[in-house]
């Protein structure tokens, strides 16, 4: 196995960061719209009280700012493989900036997440164990920019995503080039 990407592969880290905030992304969107469809005293997802949810949301979220620096960090440091030879030029004109946003766009979450909650003084109880200290002072004009961009931002990732998985699946299922072998683990 390799664990660097070469010219011609992805390696064993980039998947593991590609698919393990994948899967962080849809632990946030799945828990979010529970927590957000349901009233203080009711369940979902199995019996899970709302605050739960809510506690178990911002802890992922903050443990996922930490996964986004790394993977970062680890993209910036790391050559890409060369492009597949079937995407066209203007398809690597629009990988080009899906990605940027993408990137951008991971960052903004976690950190306008923190923000709103810090702000407007909800605070964070990590994984409903310890209550964070709060380093920001309260402001309901900051929690509310800060709530309004965690929203947006939500709306404007599940676009771009629909462009990036249709992009995949087109060259995986109408040009079978294997476009998606790419980035799949143990391939
Ligand atoms: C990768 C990180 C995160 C993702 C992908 C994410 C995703 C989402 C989504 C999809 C929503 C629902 C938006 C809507 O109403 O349409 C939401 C709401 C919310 N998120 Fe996050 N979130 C993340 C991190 C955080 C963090 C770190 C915190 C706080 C520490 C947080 C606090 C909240 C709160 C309080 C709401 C409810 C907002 C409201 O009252 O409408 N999130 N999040
Ligand atoms: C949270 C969801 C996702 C995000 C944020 C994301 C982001 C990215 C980014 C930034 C890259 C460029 C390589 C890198 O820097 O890691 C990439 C590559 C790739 N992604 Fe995703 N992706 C997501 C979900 C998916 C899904 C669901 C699929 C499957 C359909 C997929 C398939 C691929 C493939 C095949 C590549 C490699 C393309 C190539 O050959 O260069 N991604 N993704």
């Amino acid at each position: 196995m390799r664990w660097k990407n070469t010219s011609t592969h992805y390696g064993a880290v980039t998947k593991m960061f590609h698919w393990l905030v994948f899967l962080i992304f849809a632990n946030q969107y799945i828990v979010a719209f529970a927590m957000l469809g349901i009233e203080q005293h009711e369940t979902a997802l199995g019996g899970f009280r709302q605050g739960t949810l809510y506690n178990w949301h911002k802890s992922i979220g903050l443990i996922a700012l930490l996964v986004i620096l790394f993977r970062y960090t680890w993209r910036k440091t790391t050559r890409l493989p060369n492009w597949a030879e079937t995407l066209t030029r203007t398809e690597r004109r629009i990988i080009h900036w899906y990605e940027r946003i993408l990137y951008i766009a991971m960052f903004i979450m976690p950190i306008s997440g923190y923000l709103y909650v810090m702000a407007g003084n909800y605070g964070v109880h990590f994984f409903s164990r310890v209550h964070l200290p709060n380093p920001i002072p309260q402001s309901e004009i900051l929690a509310a920019l800060a709530r309004w961009t965690h929203i947006g931002t939500a709306w404007l990732i599940l676009i771009v995503l629909a462009v990036h998985v249709g992009l995949v699946l087109k060259h995986q299922l109408i040009q079978r080039d294997g476009l998606l072998r790419r980035m799949l683990p143990f391939v």
